[in-house]
């Protein structure tokens, strides 16, 4: 029978049938998946696409990154797969075995950070996709590395170590002369805050780590600076494009990446030059972050890796926050105002306005107003991402009233929005209550009002074993620089990006992190200054 077959194929037969074996081996195999993923617990509603693999769905998300409407791409595609006002989860099945959950319900959030933790990790595709940048350092890692890596971290946070905020003040020293624009005659008093941030959080973290900074605010140009940069921006299309990634060039990459450890690696070679005991002499002057993970470990790699993740981790986040909250602080003058009273009663303004310690700092209701608000409507990480470690559940978003559990296979990605989540009017009191505020802007005075967020609703830093572990660093870090400006200057005024003629919101850029996508303009003016707006054209410093 089969030699009679055999007998009568082909090629043009035999190509037929190999299709025809290939596609039943397809189709089979996506039954058997979606019969696991029904074991396991519901579908989300789905988000449609028409090619293949969801390449057409990539490829709009790609262009909507280049346009910075993450935010609105990601909004639009979750509630468009529910077909209701507000949905809350959603996936997106392409290809065999690849579906990736999205969700911005707090249930589902608090279950892949707290409740099921051990269910969902980085995953050892992230680990692998993020190597060469972070390596096998805190960021990238699971299980037992992940744990090592953070309790070596977790000390150079302790309570001791983040009160010292000399660092802050000797950056924040020569980032308040720039804030003012130029001093000739001719020049504009008009700068862009984000950029500014930018650099000065770059120097303050890099003497904090090494012991030196970078200089950034006094040469905008450095080599560190710009390849850390790309790197950045290149790690996350790289991410974005996931399985396609592989047809991208590393090259630049590559190149930019040997920049980076150039500049570090003379300072691990220092460290590592010392005997344990001019080590301990010089931990008792003055330990950078460096000198005290040292103490540690003296593996070359295990100490570039950790810098490279700290530094990735505090300094754009803190830039971040920073550029948001001066911008929204520019265009809402009562804010400015009221946060200055606080700053004024309590510690002075102007030059002998005092420095504010750690007490301070905790203790400033209305600063700390500020920047939560600021962390509620741009948490700097406003999207993120865990793998499933084995077949498991979310426990919200299935079914037809998106209440049961949805199944998630093993080695399937969820991505999680805070941004999202932290946004959802349906989390806020409806208008019209006592103490409403629109859930969409900016308004510091929710936070003194009564209204605190319930639990896993305001999670900027995250929440459980994984939680931040420089949030206390970031909070001082953002308090005292903020005080410190303020102190300097009595008001901030908001001014449109070149070519427009009215303020904005500001653009949001997502890369790694949330960043400005569009200049920051400002002008700062001091206590009994006399500054016309209209004197004013719209350019940088
Ligand atoms: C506004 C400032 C900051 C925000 C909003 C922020 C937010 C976050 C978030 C959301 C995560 C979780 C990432 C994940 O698990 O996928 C994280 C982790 C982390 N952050 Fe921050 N961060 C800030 C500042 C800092 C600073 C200043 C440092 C250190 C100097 C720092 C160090 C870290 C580290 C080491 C981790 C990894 C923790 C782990 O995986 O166990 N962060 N941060």
């Amino acid at each position: 029978m089969i030699e009679e077959v055999l007998a009568g194929m082909t090629p043009g037969k035999a190509l037929l049938w190999t299709l025809a074996v290939f596609v039943s081996v397809l189709v089979f195999r996506k039954l058997q998946v979606s019969a696991e993923i029904s074991r396991l617990g519901s579908r989300a509603p789905k988000i449609s696409f028409q090619l293949p693999y969801a390449l057409d769905f990539i490829y709009k998300g790609h262009i909507a990154n280049l346009a910075h409407k993450d935010i609105e791409f990601w909004a639009k595609s979750i509630t468009a797969a529910g077909g209701e006002a507000n949905c809350k989860t959603a996936e997106l099945d392409a290809g065999i075995s690849t579906r990736v959950v999205l969700t911005k319900d707090p249930e589902n959030i608090k279950a892949l950070l707290t409740g099921q933790f051990a269910d969902y990790g980085k995953g050892e595709p992230f680990h692998r996709d993020w190597k060469e940048f972070l390596g096998d350092s805190i960021f990238a890692t699971d299980g037992e590395l992940w744990s090592r890596s953070r309790q070596l971290i977790r000390p150079m946070f302790s309570r001791e170590r983040i009160v010292d905020t000399e660092v802050f003040e000797k950056h924040v020293q020569k980032l308040i002369p720039l804030l003012g624009g130029s001093t000739s005659p001719k020049g504009s008093r008009v700068v862009d805050v984000g950029s500014l941030f930018f650099r000065y959080t770059l120097d303050a973290a890099t003497d904090y780590l090494l012991g030196q900074g970078t200089d950034s605010l006094e040469n905008p140009a450095t080599r560190f600076a710009e390849a850390f940069r790309y790197v950045q921006q290149r790690q996350a299309e790289l991410f974005r494009f996931g399985v396609f990634s592989f047809a991208m060039s590393r090259t630049e990459f590559r190149r930019n990446l040997k920049i980076m450890d150039e500049f570090i690696q003379p300072y691990i070679e220092t460290v590592l030059s010392l005997s344990s005991d001019e080590l301990e002499q010089k931990l008792s002057k003055r330990e950078t972050f460096l000198d005290a993970l040292a103490r540690f470990t003296r593996d070359r790699q295990v100490l570039r890796d950790q810098l490279v993740a700290v530094l990735l981790a505090g300094r754009d986040t803190t830039a971040g926050t920073l550029s948001f909250c001066l911008f929204e602080l520019s265009r809402n003058p009562e804010v400015v105002a009221k946060l200055r009273e606080e700053i004024r009663s309590r510690l002075g303004v102007g030059a002998s306005g005092q420095k504010p310690s750690y007490t301070d700092l905790k203790e400033m209701k209305y600063l700390n107003a500020v920047i939560n608000e600021t962390m509620r409507v741009y948490p700097v990480v406003p999207f993120n991402v865990r793998y499933s470690l084995h077949n498991t559940t979310l426990p919200r978003g299935g079914g037809p009233d998106g209440r049961d559990p949805v199944g998630v296979r093993a080695n399937s990605r969820v991505i999680y929005s805070t941004m999202l989540m932290q946004r959802d009017p349906d989390l806020y009191d409806a208008p019209g209550s006592k103490n409403y505020f629109d859930p969409g802007k900016w308004i510091p005075e929710r936070w003194v009002s009564g209204w605190s967020p319930r639990p896993w609703q305001f999670i900027p830093f995250n929440g459980g074993p994984r939680i931040c572990i420089g949030q206390q660093f970031a909070t001082i870090e953002m308090g005292y620089t903020i005080i410190r400006i303020l102190q300097a200057y009595e008001r901030i005024i908001a001014l449109p990006v070149s070519g427009k003629d009215k303020v904005e919101d500001p653009v949001l850029r997502f890369e790694v992190t949330l960043s400005p996508g569009s200049e920051l303009n400002c002008v700062f003016v001091k206590e009994g200054e006399d500054y016309a707006r209209s004197s004013e054209g719209v350019g940088r410093a």
